[in-house]
């Protein structure tokens, strides 16, 4: 008997090799791309399908074992329901190369169709550089996966024809310019689409602009003049904050409201913190692009790697899931040291590095970080009219449990007040104007719009205030020699470290652009100095103000 020939395909130009079958039935060996995430980004995964003389029996290796049976047992169902051959032979699958560490359902749809090319069911030109990523329904259906985006990315980069991806993902891999996406429901699906793209393509799944819910308003938060301009000045100049105060001051009603006082993300920002949140599979179904700026309050029991990104293949954790835009640690003394201290570099340097035996992954993490806690464990420390209970051991301790690292990185900390009665009643009165319109949410952002606009365009490659180092620092902020006397007997008196006196100038530099001046003045610094009222609260007397 003559052997027979058949042609293997694969991506552009890798295909085309000839293999020689013993048997005159279809056996064969077939390759199709895909691609497996790294951190962020994704890289390319061959999948081949070799068919054999032998027992039936299907192998999948390259993929964990757990993952690998339950993507076979995917994948067999798949094909049956939805009216495709499972070959009766010897199949292995080999999802090259083997020392990417790959896991998840994604390569159930690669797979089935190297499977359904390697048994003649598909014809090799059909499949040339097309790549595909989607998990399988026994009953043939595609189910999204996460990091689509990376992928897409990825396929672009790999110069693919096409990329097959399941339906409810599509807008999010249109978001890729330049890129053919085929977005599809089921397997059948996949193989009109492959026969025929045109005519079997449905019309662009609509990306689901989810309507956004309006911001939070500032308006509605009482009092407390000196937290509102505080949530201000970190949202002109993206500085961190934290807010120090008794029970029910409104602490946490006052972080939950800065996400809204940011500018909307442009578009390359958005693109990236979209990306993170595909990768950490949070994007819902339908989703393109995130437009609005994430605001994240990971709960005080959470583990370092929840926060910080970890696992066995690294996931984005809470603060790169905030990238963009803001981390809220309510209840700060809750959460562990050893969680806090692990803050410390991303913070600064507005990256994650998570560091594997085989890999290192990079996540990024610009965000702003609102804190909230207590004065102390009974919460009254420091109030004129109610007694503290705690004794000053028992408040040391506590204070201790705040890293003094993470501390040193807070631009502003505000000690809260009690609400006045007064501040509370008010809004009741009949027939009552309070210039609420200049406290609005709106008004405020409009404010915040500027002075970034005015930050943006001054600092190099757009660097936030918080941000600037110091030889733009000194660029930036030039003193009058009665604002350097001053700076000089702040750091005196309030014995300020070298970071901590630089971050009063940024500060002062984000006063001066909500002013729109050009020059930091000393009134500036002035203001900006009384943002370190936490600091003066642990040297006060219980019951002091
Ligand atoms: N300044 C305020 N203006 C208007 N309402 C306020 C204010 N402060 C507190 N409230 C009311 O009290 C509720 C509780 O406030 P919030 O949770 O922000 O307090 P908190 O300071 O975070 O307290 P805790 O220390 O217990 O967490 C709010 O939902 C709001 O209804
Ligand atoms: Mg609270």
């Amino acid at each position: 008997m003559r052997p027979k020939i058949v042609v293997v395909t694969g991506r552009g130009g890798t295909g085309g090799e000839l293999v020689r079958c013993t048997r005159a039935v279809d056996l064969m060996l077939a390759r199709c791309s895909s691609a497996a995430l790294r951190g962020l980004e994704a890289a390319e995964v061959n999948v081949e399908v070799d068919i054999a003389p032998g027992l039936p029996g299907l192998q999948i290796v390259g993929l964990a074992d757990a993952p690998g049976r339950e993507s076979r047992e995917r994948v067999r169902a798949a094909l049956r329901n939805s009216g495709f051959r499972v070959p009766l032979t010897r199949v292995i699958i080999s999802l090259a190369p083997a020392d990417l560490r790959k896991e998840g359902p994604a390569f159930d749809l690669p797979i089935a169709l190297g499977l359904l090319l390697a048994s003649g069911q598909l014809a090799p030109e059909r499949l040339e550089g097309v790549w595909s990523a989607g998990e399988l329904g026994l009953d043939g259906s595609l189910r999204p996966v996460r990091g689509v985006l990376a992928l897409a990315l990825a396929a672009r980069r790999g110069g693919a024809r096409a990329l097959v991806v399941p339906a409810a993902n599509g807008p999010e891999a249109m978001l890729v310019e330049g890129l053919v996406v085929w977005p599809a429901e089921g397997l059948s699906q996949v193989g009109a689409l492959l026969d025929d793209p045109v005519r079997a393509s449905p019309c662009r799944p609509a990306a689901a602009l989810a309507a956004a819910p309006p911001p939070l308003e500032l308006a509605e938060v009482r009092g407390q003049a000196h937290g509102r301009r505080a949530l201000e000045i970190a949202a002109a100049g993206n500085h961190h904050l934290l807010l120090v105060g008794p029970p029910g001051s409104g602490k946490t009603m006052l972080a939950r409201r800065l996400a809204g006082l940011l500018p909307p993300l442009p578009h390359a920002e958005a693109l990236e913190t979209t990306q993170v949140h595909s990768v950490a599979g949070l994007l819902r179904p339908n989703t393109a692009l995130l437009q609005q700026r994430p605001f994240r309050a990971p709960h005080h029991s959470c583990t370092g790697s929840a926060l910080i990104g970890g696992g066995a293949i690294p996931r984005p954790g809470e603060l790169s899931l905030a990238h963009n835009g803001v981390l809220f640690l309510d209840e700060l003394t809750e959460f562990r040291r050893e969680v806090l201290d692990q803050l410390r570099q991303p913070l600064e340097e507005g990256e994650v590095w998570i560091s594997r035996s085989r890999e290192r992954s990079r996540f990024p993490c610009r965000v702003t970080l609102v804190a909230a806690t207590n004065p102390c464990p009974c919460g009254w420390f420091g109030d004129p009219q109610r007694a503290c209970r705690c004794g000053e051991a028992q408040r040391q301790r506590y204070w201790s449990r705040l890293s003094g690292p993470l501390l040193d990185r807070i631009d502003l900390q505000v000690v809260m007040r009690r609400l006045e009665a007064d501040d509370l009643v008010q809004p009741y009165a009949v027939g009552r104007a309070d210039g609420v319109e200049r406290r609005s949410t709106q008004a405020v952002g409009q404010r915040v719009a500027a002075a970034r606009q005015r930050m943006v365009s001054r600092n190099p490659g757009g660097c936030p205030n918080a941000g600037l180092v110091r030889a733009d620092l000194q660029r930036h902020c030039r003193l009058s020699l009665e604002g350097l006397d001053l700076w000089r007997q702040a750091i005196q008196g309030r014995r300020l470290s070298a970071r901590s006196a630089e971050r009063l100038l940024r500060v002062a530099r984000s006063l001066a652009d909500l002013e729109d001046r050009e020059r930091v003045e000393p009134a500036h610094l002035a203001e900006a100095l009384t943002y370190r009222s936490f600091d003066q609260l642990q040297t006060t007397e219980p019951g002091g103000n």
